[in-house]
């Protein structure tokens, strides 16, 4: 990657390097059997107590990414290690600390989203003591925005609460690295809003890695954010040295009483913010 691209990681995070916290992953890349590298060659590291977001449009290679490293498909090349953990050769203890919301979702019709939760908290070892697991349990339900949905049947809940089911099974039994492809996917604004605030209580002690092709998102969520294209990351860095390499500007949203507003609204911000102010939506 180019180094004007590139932003060094902040020194406070490097406490993580003596215990290992951290996910790196070491030219990685996959070739599928016809010949397309969905992924070459990524150097990437991420640390606990932040969420990396992987930012980039449809088919840069997130998913291919994350196939990789959740075990669905063998890398063709290189490595990677999670809590000191080689994630390609000892992946039965990659699984026990894993929590994965894949981006299509992957539910039990049948069951209710507390009993998915139920079963995936046993499937992923977590505390034998039925109170905890009854707490955790609530407090993910609560925190997702499902508890007035815990006992209805998962296949008749909207696309949006199946997809906040998802990202509470990633989260329960004591997941430490935490893989989110596209979460908040088929999420309204205020379900995505909860969802980001939660992810970043979340991050304590986790490892979290997300995608998405929401610039907003990326911006409000990652602490560090690579942007993919063609299956290499091109830039990588915080929000700030993003913007301060690509940045042209800011959006404002206003509420106005009515469209006849529009050129006085207009005027304002000129007068305010300068001559280069333009209206994107007329609404
Ligand atoms: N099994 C496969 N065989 C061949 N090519 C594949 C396969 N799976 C994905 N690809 C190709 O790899 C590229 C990356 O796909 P991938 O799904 O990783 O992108 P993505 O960044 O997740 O996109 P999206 O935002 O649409 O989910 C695409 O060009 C896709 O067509
Ligand atoms: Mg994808």
């Amino acid at each position: 990657m180019d180094e004007r691209y590139y932003e060094e990681h902040s020194p406070w995070i490097m406490q993580h390097e003596q215990n290992k916290n951290y996910l790196e992953m070491t030219n990685v890349m996959k070739q599928y059997p016809n010949g397309f590298k969905a992924v070459n060659g990524l150097n990437l590291k991420m640390y606990a107590d932040q969420i990396f977001v992987l930012l980039g449009h449809n088919g840069a290679g997130k998913s291919s990414t994350i196939s990789v490293l959740t075990g669905l498909y063998e890398p063709t090349e290189g490595e990677a290690e999670v809590f000191g953990i080689d994630m390609f050769k000892e992946f039965r203890k990659v699984r026990e600390i894993l929590g994965i919301c894949p981006q299509f979702d992957i539910i039990f019709d049948l069951l209710t989203p507390e009993e998915h939760l139920d079963i995936f908290y046993d499937f992923k070892g977590g505390d034998m003591d039925p109170y905890k697991k009854k707490n955790e349990i609530d407090t993910l339900l609560e925190d997702v925005g499902l508890e007035e949905k815990r006992n209805f049947q998962t296949a008749k809940l909207s696309g949006g609460n199946q997809r906040k089911l998802s990202v509470a099974m990633a989260l329960c039994g004591g997941s430490k690295l935490i893989i989110l492809d596209e979460p908040t996917s088929t999420l309204d604004l205020s379900a995505r809003r909860l969802l980001w605030n939660m992810l970043k209580e979340y991050r304590k002690d986790r490892i979290i890695l997300l995608t998405t092709h929401y610039m907003d998102e990326a911006d409000i969520l990652g602490d560090r954010i690579g942007i993919m294209v063609k299956g290499k990351v091109t830039c990588l860095g915080s929000s700030l040295f993003l913007k301060k390499k690509f940045g042209c500007g800011y959006n404002l949203t206003m509420l106005k009483a009515s469209t006849e507003m529009n050129s006085k609204v207009l005027k304002y911000a000129k007068e305010r913010l300068g001559e280069n102010c333009k209206l994107k939506s007329q609404n």
